[in-house]
Order: structure tokens, then C-alpha cells, then sequence
């Protein structure tokens, strides 16, 4: 196992204060903070090498294009697929967007299905009802069981509608469940269905390997993985990717183009129009290299370990109430204390230094799954400590016993 104190010196804003008290930054799942090597790769950009990709012929543009391009090779590698199969988005959001407007222009025709769930972040489950909104397809949603868990029966059973995809995250962000993501492929590809895959909450917790996973597309943001905002990444099957039109128009995705048409260029570059998020690009490139230096293993099982702790320890609470009771979680475990509003809670938290996600949690479905419209998550990474558990529950003491003091 790594050097805690070492790993957390690498994180600056770790041992900053906040409202007079130490940093506790449990809001991982919302975004995760960035190492030396990402904050400095995106700096020497900035500062050295600035240069637009892919289109210039001067030095700072050819280097530019070369970092770019082993940044595609290092994503890929990292999730084990192939470098023309990395389409660079703006985020999940945009990923999962583009996808389904594809597959809406080139796919979808009146009457065909979709499934999704209603575990999905609003980014997986709106732009499907747009598609269909759009298409004429009906939209198909796999409802969840009172532990949180995908109801694989009523999964099954929208299956033997034929559906043209399924959309389904790898893990809640709101839960944490870890959904049977082999099974899910292995359900919707023999249903004929593209199964898209939003890996945001699931790339920094779990090994991913599109290419033996079999998905046809995969979703998932830099910022969720110690890499900048505003980057991200569809994979998709190159058969799947060649068969979908672009849906983004202008510079950077053509081949020919004259005052009346325009042919495409080849895979990726046919879906990256316009100019990508250069130094972001480097950053995720430098986060995976990051992760890589201080042990995915590793790092997988600090989490899931201090994940357990913090169930463990908001489950033998009184004052609170846990959502849903998965077989797996990994990396989000979401509660409410009882009689006191998710938002109160996490304002006194903030008050003492806590960094918690309060609210829908952007999955408003599934909070309403639990009769709920918000919750506290909590959702720890590597260079969290159970310590900064213990100070979360030490917060959480004091806003019980002050909502008892008011009666
Ligand atoms: N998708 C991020 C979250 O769940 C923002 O918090």
C-alpha cells in the first residue's frame, strides 16, 4: 500500500483550511482534486507549448498534436481499446449526448426502443428521451429493487423488445451500487441492442477493459479521475463509431469540403469538431500516469476499504438513514439525517470544514425511488483518511445535537 502522507502532499489544495478547519473534501464523486504532475502538465502548456492540434505545420502546433495524440494512446491503453476508438469530449455529459444523437440520426426509427434506468445520472437518461422525443422511439426504463439494484426481471423482459440500445451506468453515483456489467453487455448484445456504458463513477474504482468487456460504447470524464474539468471521453467500437454520422459540424472533422457539401474525415477526428481542450487532454494524460505511478490496485482497494468504513460507520449511527442497501458499493454512499434537511446538514458540515454533495445528486428518479428529493453522499477517494471519516462523523454529532437543542 502507498505512502498516505506522501500521496497527500501531492495534492495542494489537501492541506488548505476551509472556514477556519482543516479540508475534509468527501465530494469526490462530484469532482476530485489534482495532483502536482496534472496541475504542472497543464501549466508547461499554457506557459511553453501552446499551439493549436492538427493543424498547424509550426513547432508548438506539431508538438501540440503529438502530446494530444499520446494522450489518446495513454487513454486507451488505460481503458484497453484502441487509440481511433478515443473520441475526446468535453465530459461525460457531452459524450453520452453526442452517442445518442447519433444514434438518433443514423439509427433510430419510430417505434424502436431504448432502455435505460432509472438509476442513470439525469446525462444518461435525458438525452435518450430527447432521442426519442426526436425519433419516434419509446423509451424503456428498468425500475430499481428497495436494496437499489437494477430490476434484472424487468430488465429481461424489456429486452424481448428488440431495443436498438441500452444505457446503463456502471456504478450509481448516487448509491454506489455496482451494477453486473459483463451480464448487462452480455444481456443487450444478444437482444441486438447497442450497449452504452457511462463509466464516470466507475473508471477510478474499478479496472475497466472495453475491448474484453465487449461494450459498443463507454462514457466517462476526466475530473471524476484527478484530471482537469472540461475533458472527457466516448469510446466506441470502431465498426460502431464508423456506422454513426458526426453530429458536431466545422473544423477538424472534414476531408473535403466545398460551398455546397462536405465528406468526413476518418475515425476519431469525424466527431471532434472544432478545437479540443489541449491542455486538459495533457492533464488526463498526466492524471493516468499519476494513477498508474501510485498503484491502481492500491488505489482501488484504499477506496473500497474506506468506503466500508464510512457505511460501516454511518450504518451504526441513530441519527441516520442510509439509502439503499446494494451487495456492492464503490465509491458513493448516500444518507439523510433524520428531521434535518440534506442541505441544512451539509451547510454546518461546510461550517466545520466537510466538503459533502447535498441534493438530487443530479438522479432525481432515483431519489424519488426512495421518496426522497435529496440526500447527504459522501464520496471518499485514495487520499482520503479514515480520520477525515471520523471528523465527518464528529460534524455529523454536532448538527444532531444542535437540531435536538431546538426541539
Ligand atoms: N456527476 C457528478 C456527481 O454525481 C457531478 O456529483
Amino acid at each position: 500500500m502507498f505512502d498516505i502522507a506522501a500521496v497527500r502532499r501531492d495534492f495542494p489544495i489537501l492541506s488548505r483550511t476551509v472556514h477556519g478547519h482543516p479540508l475534509v473534501y468527501l465530494d469526490n464523486g462530484a469532482t476530485t482534486q489534482l495532483p502536482r504532475p496534472v496541475l504542472e502538465a497543464v501549466d508547461e502548456q499554457y506557459r511553453l507549448y501552446q499551439g493549436n492540434i492538427h493543424r498547424g505545420i509550426h513547432y508548438l502546433s506539431e508538438r501540440s498534436t503529438a502530446r494530444v495524440e499520446h494522450a489518446r494512446r495513454t487513454v486507451a491503453d488505460f481503458i484497453g481499446a484502441d487509440p481511433e476508438e478515443i473520441v475526446f469530449t468535453s465530459g461525460t455529459t457531452q459524450s453520452v449526448n453526442l452517442a445518442a444523437r447519433a444514434i438518433a440520426d443514423g439509427l433510430l426509427k419510430p417505434g424502436d426502443a431504448v432502455v435505460t434506468t432509472e438509476m442513470e445520472h439525469h446525462s444518461n437518461l435525458i438525452p435518450w428521451q430527447e432521442a426519442c422525443r426526436h425519433t419516434g422511439a419509446r423509451l424503456l426504463v428498468v425500475h430499481l429493487t428497495d436494496s437499489g439494484e437494477l430490476d434484472m426481471e424487468e430488465l429481461a423482459r424489456h429486452l424481448e423488445q428488440r431495443p436498438k440500445v441500452l444505457a446503463v451506468t456502471c456504478v450509481s453515483n448516487v448509491l454506489g451500487t455496482v451494477n453486473p456489467v459483463e451480464k448487462l453487455v452480455r444481456m443487450g448484445r444478444d437482444a441486438g441492442a447497442l450497449v452504452l456504458l457511462d463509466g464516470a463513477q466507475a473508471v477510478r474504482h474499478r479496472p475497466v477493459d472495453v475491448h474484453a468487456l465487449d461494450c459498443d460504447l463507454f462514457c466517462f470524464s476526466g475530473h471524476k479521475m484527478m484530471a482537469p474539468t472540461g475533458v472527457g471521453v466516448l469510446y466506441g467500437k470502431r465498426a460502431v463509431l464508423e456506422s454513426l454520422p458526426p453530429v458536431l459540424f466545422g473544423g477538424g472533422m472534414v476531408d473535403q469540403v466545398t460551398c455546397e457539401s462536405a465528406t468526413y474525415g476518418t475515425l476519431p477526428f469525424k466527431f471532434e469538431a472544432g478545437t479540443q481542450n489541449i491542455a486538459g487532454i495533457l492533464g488526463l494524460d498526466a492524471a493516468i500516469q499519476y494513477l498508474r505511478a501510485v498503484g491502481l490496485e492500491d488505489i482501488f482497494a484504499r477506496e473500497a476499504e474506506l468506503l466500508a468504513f464510512t457505511e460501516a460507520r454511518l450504518a451504526e449511527r441513530a441519527d441516520t438513514e442510509l439509502l439503499g442497501a446494494p451487495a456492492q458499493r464503490a465509491g458513493a454512499v448516500s444518507f439523510n439525517l433524520r428531521g434535518i434537511h440534506c442541505f441544512d446538514a451539509a451547510k454546518l458540515l461546510d461550517q466545520l470544514g466537510v466538503a459533502v454533495r447535498s441534493g438530487h445528486h443530479c438522479a432525481q428518479p432515483l431519489l424519488a425511488r426512495f421518496g426522497l428529493t435529496g440526500a447527504i453522499r459522501v464520496t471518499p477517494a485514495f487520499y482520503n483518511t479514515a480520520e477525515e471519516i471520523d471528523a465527518l462523523c464528529r460534524g455529523l454529532d454536532r448538527i444532531s445535537a444542535l437540531a435536538a437543542s431546538l426541539g
